[in-house]
């Protein structure tokens, strides 16, 4: 889904970089504080946030891309979102609706998006990533310009030729939206609807997710269908 939609945003002329953040260092926080008060704007670990930390705050948009893992982003993901509290300060300001926040550090924060996909069918699976990711922008004086979610997204994981051409429609569409984001920092509402549509039917996904399970589970000689066949014999 990255690839597809980083090269439509290539495609419309935006330098773009896709970083694995599971190929780097990145530990987990501290809780010390000492970002905001020995060395501001600094973390004191040493690790790849040092490099990580200004390109994300000299970026225009920033897509955080995950799986679903139990219903939020993946530890590694969590990791690095906690690593960003450097970049806004520890006093605090009263915004629209009465709440607090953390005041700005630099003049400038990076729009955001977000990608993911999820083992089940539905796109309500993303009900609490999406408001994650809403909260998350507004303490970090950012905004959230389009988030894509795709339920069903065991399907990527497929070779099966007839469903190439459902997969390939998709993957058509998640360029146009990295072209649009470029263009016109949203996703049309023709788009967003097509992108919401399931590739293929959720009741035919779920087949062929149980046909798979069962495939894998004989392979490797745990299947109960397995177990209950030995015990016909
Ligand atoms: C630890 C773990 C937790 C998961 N939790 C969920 C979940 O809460 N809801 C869901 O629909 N799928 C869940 N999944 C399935 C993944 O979201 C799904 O396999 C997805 O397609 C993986 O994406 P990837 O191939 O890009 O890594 C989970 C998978 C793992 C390994």
């Amino acid at each position: 889904m990255v690839q597809e939609f980083l090269t439509g945003a290539r495609e419309a002329g935006a330098e773009v970089e896709n970083i694995f953040l599971v190929k780097k260092d990145i530990k987990h926080c501290l809780g010390t504080f000492n970002c905001w008060t020995r060395t501001p704007g600094e973390c004191e670990i040493k690790d790849d946030m040092e490099e990580l930390l200004p390109k994300f705050a000299g970026s225009d948009i920033v897509v955080f891309a995950t799986p679903l893992y139990v219903d939020n982003v993946t530890g590694i993901m969590k990791h690095f979102m906690d690593r960003l509290i450097p970049i806004v300060s520890p006093y605090f300001e009263k915004v629209e609706n009465g709440e607090y926040r953390h005041q700005k550090r630099y003049e400038k924060y990076p729009k955001m998006m977000v990608i993911s996909n999820c083992g089940f069918p539905e796109q309500s699976h993303f009900q609490v990533l999406s408001l994650l990711f809403r909260r998350i922008a507004r303490n970090l004086h950012s905004e959230v310009i389009a988030e894509i979610y795709r339920g069903g997204g065991e399907i990527f994981r497929e070779r099966s030729l007839l469903l190439k051409p459902f997969i390939g429609r998709y993957k058509k569409l998640l360029r146009r939206a990295g072209r649009e984001i470029v263009e016109n920092l949203r996703l049309s509402e023709e788009t967003m609807a097509k992108l919401e549509k399931p590739i293929i039917p959720p009741d035919q996904y779920i087949k062929g997710a149980s046909k798979n399970w069962d495939k894998l589970l004989s392979k490797v000689g745990t299947s109960s269908k397995d177990e209950d066949e030995q015990a016909d014999n």
